[in-house]
């Protein structure tokens, strides 16, 4: 078990990136065609809701607004995107602020959706995506980037720390970072609060959360400046409240779906955390936060 499961107090399996492939590739149809079912709207991610958000497309859309803001993004800025997903965040990085944009994920499949994404925004001059793992960002060069971007991404590395020493690696000597997650906000946790966020971790694929102050700690100790945490739960209640509704049927069906053999195991279980993460969000546990830094 890492350092990083013992501090945070969760005793899940290590997630290999095999796994991670894996899962999304199972859960293609959820993410691609059900979460992100609109063109201007290709994110996984919860959304912002604050007053006047009507749609989860404007929820989607601040969140990358606030994002952006936090690190100040511009036209002269070289952005590491290490979001993954289907390429939206990238794309809009380039098209939204104009900024040149290169994309990280493991995942082949979301790449060449990320790699149509850019061309059908008409942004792939300015975007280019590639397959590296950004614990280890194997491709990328040192010194290279205004900008390190993780939104509800970087909670699958293993080890929180393997990726912010990437970040520190690649960034320039004024570069700024910003990381939006799922983050514990507790150490130890209840019988009831570590089922609630083992069985979410399980069912995401994902082997933990950082806690909230330990990261900002690794922050620090890499050498980061104005380091600032933004608390963003209730912004994003609305689409965790929504999840949870879905799993109230979705889970049932799905069961029935699995017994015929028409939907798969994988699936099943990302019902489940669809379930647990919304008692474990309301509970102190678990907190989301939008934290971003400057070297
Ligand atoms: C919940 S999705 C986030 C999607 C994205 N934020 C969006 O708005 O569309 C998590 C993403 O992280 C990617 N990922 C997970 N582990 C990774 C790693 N070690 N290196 C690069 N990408 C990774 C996954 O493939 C997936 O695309």
């Amino acid at each position: 078990m890492s350092k990083h499961k013992q501090r945070d107090g969760i005793n899940t399996e290590k997630t290999s990136n095999d796994d991670v492939r894996d899962y999304y590739s199972q859960c293609h149809s959820i993410y691609h065609e059900k979460w992100s079912d609109d063109s201007d709207r290709e994110s996984i991610h919860y959304g912002y809701f604050d007053e006047g958000t009507e749609t989860l497309g404007e929820a989607v859309h601040n969140m990358k607004s606030k994002l952006a803001d936090s690190v100040d993004l511009g036209p002269d800025d070289r952005v590491l995107d290490c979001s993954g997903g289907y390429g939206d965040n990238a794309t809009w990085q380039a098209k939204e602020r104009g900024a040149e944009v290169v994309g990280l994920n493991i995942s082949p499949l979301q790449l060449s959706y990320a790699r149509e994404l850019a061309k059908e925004r008409g942004v792939d001059d300015k975007v280019e995506f590639r397959e590296d793992d950004f614990t280890k960002m194997e491709t990328v060069e040192d010194n290279s980037f205004d900008v390190v971007w993780g939104l509800e991404s970087i909670c699958y590395a293993d080890d929180k720390r393997e990726f912010l020493e990437q970040a520190k690696r690649v960034l320039k000597d004024d570069g700024r970072i910003v990381v939006t997650d799922w983050y514990m906000e507790k150490r130890d946790l209840s019988f009831i609060e570590d089922l609630m966020v083992t069985q979410w971790l399980k069912g995401w694929r994902l082997s933990n959360y950082a806690h909230i102050d330990d990261f900002q700690d690794d922050l620090a100790d890499l050498g980061f400046e104005n380091i600032t945490s933004e608390n963003a739960e209730d912004n994003i209640m609305k689409s965790a409240f929504d999840i949870f509704l879905f799993s109230l049927w979705g889970y049932p069906l799905g069961k029935l779906l699995n017994f015929f053999g028409r939907q798969n195991d994988t699936e099943l279980g990302n019902a489940v955390a669809c379930f647990y993460q919304y008692p474990a969000l309301k509970s102190d546990a678990v907190t989301y936060s939008i934290v971003s830094a400057e070297l």
